[in-house]
């Protein structure tokens, strides 16, 4: 059996005044002003949870992390710089780490073309199965030992409109999901599907238009409601589960593991044909597992 750390959206964050001048278009500019007044104030603790968040998953052995995106406020150079040695502890878990960018890492359209996630993330997207990438390291397979594998997709794009911040998962990578998920090396293993955007807000309800996976349908079309595979995603700040249906997979949301009105995270354990889930909460400056519920089971 193997336990899986997932968290999402630490938005962590340098100074505004730190950052360099040619970063400071117009969106950045709107989103700089939007952190300074009112995000900020959430996100204040990121830097010293991200650190107990290593020292939790030390402290409970855990055996690989999942983090899908929205590492930074604005997607700056120095905050991609900040959020790679801030997670360092993190990927270095027995299993290894896997994770997809998240809106704000891809911020606007500059940030995308330079790739300077890529550049910041560099030696944490190499795929087990290189084969099966169709656009960059993408899809990017992570199997993990012998029972579970982790299937990433990229859905965050820039969005240069200043009023939009949805995502979308191209079709190519649609495809070669399919095919990874049918490939003999992965199709015997508990799939865990992980990408930054949320098909559904907690209430099962679809996100909002200018807000959301603009293409959802599609996604859960593809991974489908075969057995042992979730979706397990970021971007809304609250954590939550939705059960598998006959059309779809069982779908977790892992929230987000700084904002300080949640801070919490998923730890699944995972073997070849189960997982259960049981969330790990922010309290007396440390996280800890809360085994008091029952756990979410996904077969
Ligand atoms: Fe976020
Ligand atoms: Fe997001």
């Amino acid at each position: 059996m193997l336990r899986i750390l997932h968290f999402s959206d630490v938005h962590l964050s340098v100074p505004v005044g730190d950052l360099p001048a040619a970063d400071l278009e117009p969106k950045r500019l709107l989103g700089a002003a939007n952190l300074l007044l009112r995000r900020r104030r959430r996100f204040l603790e990121a830097r010293e949870q991200v650190a107990a968040l290593a020292e939790f998953a030390a402290r409970e052995a855990l055996d690989a992390v999942v983090c899908t995106g929205d590492y930074t406020a604005l997607g700056t150079v120095p905050e991609l710089g900040l959020a790679r040695e801030a997670i360092a502890p993190l990927t270095r878990r027995p299993l290894g780490f896997a994770t997809v960018p998240g809106n704000h890492d891809v911020y606007v359209e500059s940030g995308a073309l330079e790739q300077r996630f890529e550049r910041a993330f560099d030696g944490l997207l190499s795929s087990d199965l290189p084969d099966l990438a169709v656009d960059g390291p993408w899809p990017l397979v992570r199997l993990l030992g012998d029972d579970a594998a982790v299937v990433c997709v990229n859905s965050a794009r820039p969005n240069p409109q200043l009023w939009r911040s949805s995502g979308q998962v191209p079709t190519a990578q649609l495809a070669a999901l399919r095919r990874a998920l049918d490939d003999a090396r992965v199709s015997d293993r508990f799939v865990l599907v992980a990408t930054h955007y949320a098909p559904f807000r907690p209430d099962g309800r679809p996100d909002k238009a200018w807000h959301g996976l603009v293409n959802a349908d599609a996604l859960l079309s593809a991974i489908g409601s075969r057995a042992r595979t979730v979706l397990v995603h970021g971007h809304l700040h609250e954590r939550f589960a939705l059960p598998r249906t006959a059309q779809r997979p069982a779908i977790f949301c892992a929230g987000s593991a700084t904002d300080r009105h949640h801070q919490s995270v998923w730890v699944y354990e995972v073997d070849r044909t189960s997982l259960r889930a049981y969330p790990a909460t922010w309290s007396g400056g440390r996280y800890a597992l809360d085994r008091a519920g029952p756990a979410l089971t996904a077969k």
